[in-house]
């Protein structure tokens, strides 16, 4: 059995709705999922012990929240490289943040990527939602 962390930040707790979905996902695909909040991740030792990883932020005035660009500058230490991941985030319309994570992921870290790319919803509860998370969970599942 797989164990995937997931760590978030959010403002109104529409981002927090899409992590606990995803890590449904991943418990339905037979795994352990831990679900955390940026701020409850002090340095790299903290993200240690994970075969996988989600990372996800709202967007506000077309950036992450500050509390994942902290958590990208400590995951920068942890040495995921060739690690599954993913990035998620909930948005109005524009929703740069989920693409960002992605890519510092995908890019600075070298990990081994979700091929769906980032997932960007409105709501968990809008558009498919929470199907679209479960299965975003799985499909990180089945890469560990
Ligand atoms: C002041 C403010 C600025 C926002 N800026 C953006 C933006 O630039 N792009 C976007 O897609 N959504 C933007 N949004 C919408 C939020 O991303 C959206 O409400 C999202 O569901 C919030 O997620 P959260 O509940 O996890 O914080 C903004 C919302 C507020 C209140």
């Amino acid at each position: 059995m797989g164990k995937v962390l997931i760590v978030y930040a959010t403002r109104s707790e529409e981002t927090t709705g899409i992590a606990n979905l995803i890590a449904e996902g991943v418990r339905i695909a037979g795994h352990e999922a831990d679900v955390k909040k940026s701020v409850e991740i002090r340095d790299e030792e903290d993200l240690k012990g994970y075969d996988g990883y989600m990372f996800g932020s709202a967007t506000y005035h077309g950036e992450m929240i500050t509390g994942m660009k902290q958590l990208l500058f400590i995951a920068e230490r942890a040495d995921l490289e060739g690690k599954p991941g993913g990035a998620f985030g909930a948005y109005g319309w524009s929703g740069e943040a989920a693409g960002r994570i992605f890519d510092t992921m995908e890019h600075i870290y070298n990990m081994k990527m979700v091929s769906s790319g980032p997932l960007m919803l409105k709501a968990s509860w809008v558009q498919g939602g929470l199907q679209a998370a479960q299965q975003y969970g799985k499909d990180l599942a089945a890469m560990l």
